[in-house]
């Protein structure tokens, strides 16, 4: 592939980094996943995900020890609330699918994630990073867009940012299943105990570079602590909206054989649709951050 002039050699670790956009999203060139990575390498993969908040990585193979493998040098990973979803044997790895069973039963979650959202925002520790693979994909839709929350952040009015600096978001997962999931079958109530209403600051610091991110969704964030419940909403949409502007957005067009890894704690992310005449199975596993600050 061709280098951009702005492509980044990171020497020792062999491999490059091409941006994708202005402000989020990179290639990253001249890594085989599915074998383990140095220490350099892990360091640059590091760096590049603090600094560009997406990173691409095509052509990978990578069976679903070699995805734990990877993305546990980052963090220890955290299964999906939801048991059914994972991957036989990998309990950390789970599928993101339409594909049915034998029992005409969903294999994976299927439609997840179609509003703009960081994973698991709704634990006490969300995550600092998901990795998805693509193993069967739509030949069209089913791109996952990226939006950066550090952009958003930096672009809003001084005044507002201010005042944001001192509210926390109320982010709920049971609310959310209810309002977009109502096509699943509803949660347990031994699932809905496992994530009850956590509340984090609506700007965040990331704990790696220090920059500010701005840290609700329009779907996990039900509401802002101590303001009206409605009031509260419409601002969280407001902000979804302003932080998703083309400028501030990457489009990911999947192909089979593509990892993708997102940094939970500086993007929002959303799936878009794609025709469910078409097989969609992924493979995801969620890496356990810090309370955001
Ligand atoms: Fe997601």
């Amino acid at each position: 592939m061709s280098a951009t002039p702005s492509t980044v050699t990171a020497p020792s670790a062999m491999l490059r980094i091409r941006p994708l956009t202005d402000h989020i999203g990179a290639e990253i060139e001249g890594v085989d996943l599915s074998r383990p990575i140095s220490a350099a390498q892990f360091q640059a993969v590091n760096a590049a995900l603090v600094a560009h908040g997406v990173l691409v990585f095509r052509n990978q193979d990578l069976p679903p020890a070699m995805h734990v493998d990877f993305s546990s040098r980052f963090g220890p990973l955290v299964g999906h609330i939801v048991k059914r979803f994972s991957v036989e044997d990998f309990p950390e790895v789970t599928y993101i699918s339409n594909v049915k069973n034998d029992k005409g039963e969903m294999i994976g979650a299927d439609r997840a994630g179609m509003i703009w959202h960081s994973d698991m925002s709704y634990m006490e520790r969300p995550m600092l990073g998901s990795m998805l693979y693509g193993v069967e994909c739509p030949p069209e839709g089913a791109d996952t867009e990226f939006a950066s929350m550090f952009a958003a952040h930096d672009a809003l009015p001084e005044s507002l940012r201010a005042r944001l600096n001192k509210l926390r978001g109320i982010h709920d997962y049971p609310w959310h299943y209810a309002t977009y999931l109502s096509h699943r079958k509803p949660l347990t109530e031994e699932e809905k105990a496992q994530a009850p209403p956590v509340t984090h600051p609506i700007i965040r610091t990331h704990p790696v570079s220090g920059r500010k991110a701005l840290y609700l969704s329009e779907g996990l964030t039900r509401s802002i602590e101590g303001m009206d419940e409605a009031e509260g909403r419409r601002l969280i949409c407001l902000l979804t909206d302003f932080s998703t502007q083309p400028a501030f957005v990457y489009r990911h067009r999947w192909q089979p054989r593509d990892l993708v890894f997102w940094d939970n704690r500086s993007t929002m992310h959303r799936a878009t649709e794609f025709d469910n005449q078409y097989r969609r199975l992924m493979r995801r596993t969620t890496i356990q951050g810090d309370a955001p600050f």
